[in-house]
């Protein structure tokens, strides 16, 4: 729980709180796994502080098991879950709305589904309003789990070539794998030469490496900013050729029935059968600190943190 906004490490604390009752509208789910995105450490450190309402309870995604559910949904009790769009998921017991939270397949493993939510969904959702077929993509912060699955899904839906600028070596290998070319962040001059090549760009650092890939970008190409990993937005040099488009999935989550929410979960979940994530290293709920920090140091695996404390 945060009660202010500042570094995670420093503003993060583990509380006890008495469990509410429960609301017999909604469905309440003892929580099993969590991981520790980008996407969950921004909001901390006040970057979004004119949405947020303190104090607020961290994590916006994972995955555990229904202990509670209305009358009418009473066959979810004991089912895994996704309870999602609620209150903040790094907790024991999360309380959800019944039209959103997603059931998990028996196919998909915990540590999948815990993270079948923020990266995938907004991979799907890039690559739906920016068709990549035939196209050459170019992805900054590849190593990240959100740009892994950008560049896999983009060449199975028929990219012409997929490059990625990482930071950490360790990342490559994983890269070369995944049919995407690595480039590394220290060698600009080859960023600047696949800008100048590619169709469409998908940013998630801003900073220098966005702005000179865009500066960098043809007439009639597209760059889509998603992300400002390096806390920088984009500072183009000159008006750029290609056109800016900025991507938040809760812009398009805002006009999402719960129909369609469940739809894509569908889809989801039949692409995440076949694409492989990349590790995770687990952390007992009670060594959050440890788990932060690794998601903080670079080129490491993605933490999950284990919320089996409160059973144990
Ligand atoms: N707009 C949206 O709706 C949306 C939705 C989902 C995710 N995202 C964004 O997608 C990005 C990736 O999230 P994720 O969960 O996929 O990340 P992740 O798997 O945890 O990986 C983070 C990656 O970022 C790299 N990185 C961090 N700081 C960096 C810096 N200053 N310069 C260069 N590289 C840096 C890391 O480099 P190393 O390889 O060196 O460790 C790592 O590869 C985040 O910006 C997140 O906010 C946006």
């Amino acid at each position: 729980m945060y009660r202010s906004f500042g570094a995670p490490t420093e503003r993060l604390r583990l509380e006890t709180l008495a469990l509410p009752p429960v609301n017999p509208l909604q469905i309440r789910v003892a929580m099993t796994v969590a991981p520790v995105n980008p996407s969950d450490l921004i909001p901390i450190t006040g970057a979004y502080s004119h949405r947020i309402q303190l104090p607020a309870v961290a994590g916006y995604e994972g995955m555990g098991r229904v202990i509670h559910a209305p009358q009418t949904q009473a066959q979810l009790i004991g089912r895994r879950v996704l309870p999602l769009r609620g209150t903040g998921t790094w907790q024991s017991y999360v309380d959800c709305d019944p039209d959103l939270v997603v059931l998990v397949p028996d196919t998909i493993s915990d540590l999948v589904a815990a993270r079948a939510y923020i990266n995938p969904l907004a991979a799907l959702t890039m690559l739906d309003a920016f068709p990549v077929a035939g196209k050459q993509v170019l992805l900054s912060g590849a190593g990240s789990a959100c740009a892994e699955l950008l560049g896999r899904w983009a060449l199975e839906q028929g990219a012409a070539k997929v490059q990625g600028i990482y930071r950490s070596e360790s990342r490559v290998k994983r890269l070369v794998a995944c049919g995407i070319e690595p480039i590394s962040i220290d060698d600009l001059q080859t960023a600047r030469a696949a800008a100048r090549e590619s169709d469409l760009a998908f940013d998630a650092l801003g900073g220098p490496v966005g702005s000179s890939v865009i500066d960098a970008m043809r007439d009639g190409t597209v760059f889509v900013g998603y992300g400002l990993l390096s806390g920088q937005s984009i500072r183009p040099s000159r008006t750029p050729r290609a056109g800016y488009r900025r991507f938040h999935l809760r812009d398009t989550l805002a006009t999402m029935t719960p129909g369609t929410w469940q739809r894509q979960f569908l889809r989801l979940w039949q692409a995440l059968l076949h694409t492989e994530l990349p590790p995770v290293q687990l952390f007992a709920i009670d060594d959050w600190q440890s788990a932060v920090e690794q998601a903080l140091r670079p080129g490491t695996a993605k933490p999950m943190l284990r919320f089996d404390r409160a059973e144990s």
